[in-house]
């Protein structure tokens, strides 16, 4: 038999006296475990919302929530904010989205959700204690354990910029101004008067006056802004399979997703088929005329598209006269020119989705350059609409 020698109980003496502590440290963690599991076991720790925080785990909480956000926003990169459209875009959808539990200028703070725990605050005292960046991530994915939700949709980072560019200016809105930008009047920047409310049937002129006028406006020509489409005049297949799109997440697109989500298939019909029979636009924007050599440019790449890089051209498929076309494909001409570029832009990172048929332009969109992209959509901006040929 072979006694261990001098240096192996030398080393056995050393790891123990290493791993004793360690072993100590163990145990007690299994005990602190175990006690925690029969603390919860027992059900004596109380997580009624109704009881609230104590100040110091309120403290703690908002520390952790501040200092988790810093860190997940490192990296984060803030477009330009002080566009009016994307400040409005993001006020109307706090308004359809974020007031029933945040309140707003001008109301009392919403009863059902100041029954949270954490409640949902006001937000205007708070905007100022963060940066842009953490804004963004704290609106785009939500607080875990708490009512504050993701974005619907974590393709449209855009979109959430939207909302941060709104959060930006809400400490200073009183109840008017803020009425203002989430409210269409039904004057503002109408061109042309819609159809009488009697061609709607009642529940349909509901929803439409409830939930499509304040961004879309009265006429369905986006209250004069780039923030939303043209939707008057509209191809009606093209809108129901959008709405549908939408509905059921096809079409990327945390604003419109909620609104389409919580529209029964009946009424999504009735609504294409109202916006498609309201007159088209016919005036101009109000934006200076843009540079003939790009609007040129633009109606080589509609008209002919890009051969070299085996781009069709535009209006092959969307019209409103051309041989590929169907009801089910949009029209472009009087789009708006920052929203065609917008979409564009989502086609070719592969984040717009859409209906079945938009794999049509997966070949399309990559290809084309930033100036051929912004030259084609104010081109389709300014192009005249000729007739079109009527729909089944
Ligand atoms: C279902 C209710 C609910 C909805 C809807 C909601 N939130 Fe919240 N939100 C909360 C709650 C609850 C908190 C508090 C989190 C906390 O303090 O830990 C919160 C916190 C916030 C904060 C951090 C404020 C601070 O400093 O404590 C911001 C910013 C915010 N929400 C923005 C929004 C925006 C923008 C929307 C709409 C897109 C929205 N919220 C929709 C419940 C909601
Ligand atoms: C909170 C503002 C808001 C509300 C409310 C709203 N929309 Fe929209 N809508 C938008 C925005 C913004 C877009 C562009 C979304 C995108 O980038 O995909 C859009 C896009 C659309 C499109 C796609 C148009 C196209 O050319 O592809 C349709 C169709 C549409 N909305 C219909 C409706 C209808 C019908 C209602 C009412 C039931 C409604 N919307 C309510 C803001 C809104
Ligand atoms: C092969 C047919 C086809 C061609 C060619 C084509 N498109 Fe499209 N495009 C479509 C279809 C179909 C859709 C609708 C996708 C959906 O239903 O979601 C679409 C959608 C779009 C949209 C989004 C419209 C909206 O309201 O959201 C834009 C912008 C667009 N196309 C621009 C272009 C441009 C610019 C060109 C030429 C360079 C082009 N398309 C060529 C078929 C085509």
């Amino acid at each position: 038999m072979n006694r261990p020698n001098r240096k192996t109980r030398i080393t056995s003496a050393v790891a123990s006296r290493f791993t004793r502590p360690f072993v100590k440290w163990a145990l007690l963690l299994v005990a602190l475990a175990a006690g925690g599991f029969l603390v919860a076991a027992s059900g004596i720790v109380s997580i009624k919302a109704s009881s609230g925080h104590w100040p110091i785990t309120k403290w703690f909480l908002r520390f952790g929530m501040h200092r988790s956000f810093a860190t997940h926003s490192l990296g984060v990169t803030r477009p330009p904010l002080d566009d009016p459209h994307l400040v409005l875009k993001g006020a109307t959808h706090y308004d359809f989205g974020c007031r029933s539990c945040h309140g707003s200028p001008g109301t009392r703070a919403p009863r059902i959700a100041q029954g949270m725990t954490p409640p949902a605050p006001d937000l205007r005292p708070l905007i100022a204690e963060w940066s842009p960046e953490a804004l963004f991530t704290l609106v785009k994915h939500g607080v875990k354990f708490t009512g504050m939700p993701a974005w619907p949709s974590q393709q449209r980072d855009d979109e959430v910029w939207a909302m941060v560019a709104f959060l930006q200016e809400l400490p200073a809105l009183d109840a008017a101004a803020y009425q203002r930008l989430v409210q269409a009047s039904p004057t503002e920047n109408a061109t042309i008067t819609a159809l009488e409310p009697s061609a709607l049937t009642p529940p349909v002129a509901s929803v439409v006056n409830r939930m499509c006028v304040n961004c879309h406006g009265h006429d369905g020509l986006g209250r004069g802004s780039s923030a939303f489409p043209k939707l008057a005049g509209q191809r009606r297949e093209y809108l129901l399979n959008t709405l549908l799109a939408y509905a059921d997440g096809s079409r990327h697109s945390g604003i419109m997703q909620p609104v389409a989500a919580g529209l029964s298939e009946e009424i999504a019909r009735a609504l294409a088929d109202h916006y498609s029979r309201l007159p088209a636009s016919v005036s101009q924007s109000g934006d200076p005329p843009p540079d003939p050599r790009l609007l040129e440019l633009g109606r080589e790449i509609a008209h002919e598209g890009v051969p070299e890089r085996r781009i069709p051209a535009c209006i092959e498929c969307h019209g409103p006269i051309g041989r590929r076309t169907k009801p089910a494909y949009p029209l472009l001409t009087k789009q708006r020119t920052d929203y065609l570029v917008l979409q564009l832009e989502l086609f070719q990172r592969g984040q717009r989705g859409g209906s079945a048929y938009a794999h049509l332009m997966e070949h399309v969109a990559p290809q084309l350059s930033p100036e051929q992209i912004r030259a084609v959509a104010l081109y389709f901006e300014s192009a005249p609409r000729t007739p079109r040929p009527a729909e089944p």
